[in-house]
């Protein structure tokens, strides 16, 4: 399987510097075995768009409104976003689900949303440093999955434990192989044979030098990449990590 890894700027980048990172990850990407893609503000997925088309670096944007147009302001619709050349949607960040209030069922209604205007959802799952402190982290992804995600579910799973967002922490090698693999059994309990084939990236201070090692875990098929991804060497690196593992070298 390839693997994915993507870049999730959150709210980063003006059009000047935004362009310039694309373009200096377009002119170094070269010959990848994993999918790349950058998931800008936004205010620059139409430039960004535009710019990489034709190139191998997918785009996506970081959110969709449940409703394809209407009265909600300050909201963008999945179709807007396809139209302005977005191929993906990142959907229940923890940052969304923190800061905006966002339930499983509105996530839910967000997929169904993204996957009807021809996104590419990217669902993001996690416990927090209490939960998995409590030893419930396989109890709440599970509920995450189960109610985020539609039956017919076809598209990529992120776990990003809420903790090791921005922190430089990371779970143990073996607690992401763990969580990956109870994933993988929910996903294959709730969609059947299609959960058994359905990328779950890992993400959370994924960066160059542990990129290789989280890369080659069972059951991890690519890195959702927040901090890292706004640099494009670290952010080239860590596909670099990624392709290694699909060849069979170990990187450092
Ligand atoms: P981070 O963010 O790589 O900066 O920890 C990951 C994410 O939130 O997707």
């Amino acid at each position: 399987m390839r693997q994915l890894i993507a870049g999730n700027w959150k709210m980063n980048g003006k059009l000047a510097d935004g362009a310039a990172l694309a373009a200096s990850l377009d002119a170094q990407a070269g010959d990848l075995a994993c999918d790349l893609l950058i998931c800008p503000p936004a205010t620059l997925l139409a430039t960004l768009a535009a710019q990489l088309s034709g190139s191998k670096i997918h785009v996506g944007a970081q959110d969709c409104h449940a409703k394809p147009s209407g009265a909600h302001t300050g909201d963008i619709s999945a179709p807007m976003l396809r139209d302005a050349g977005a191929a993906w949607v990142i959907l229940g960040h923890s940052e969304r689900r923190a800061d905006h209030g966002e339930s499983d069922a509105v996530v839910l209604a967000k997929v169904l949303a993204a996957v009807a205007a021809g996104l590419a959802p990217i669902v993001c799952v996690g416990e927090t440093e209490a939960q998995r402190l409590a030893g419930e982290q396989n109890t709440v992804v599970a509920l995450q999955l189960t109610g985020s995600l539609p039956p017919d579910f076809a598209g990529v799973v992120a776990y990003e434990p809420v903790w090791a967002i921005g922190t430089g922490r990371t779970p143990s090698e073996a607690d992401v192989a763990e969580m990956h693999a109870h994933i993988r059994a929910t996903l294959v309990s709730h969609l059947g044979a299609t959960g058994g084939g359905l990328r779950i990236l890992y993400g959370g201070s994924v960066k160059p030098s542990n990129a290789a090692a989280l890369m080659s875990l069972p059951e991890v098929g690519g890195a959702l990449v927040g901090g890292a991804s706004l640099v494009a060497a670290d952010f080239l690196a860590i596909a670099h990590a990624s392709d290694a593992v699909a060849t069979g070298v170990r990187a450092g």
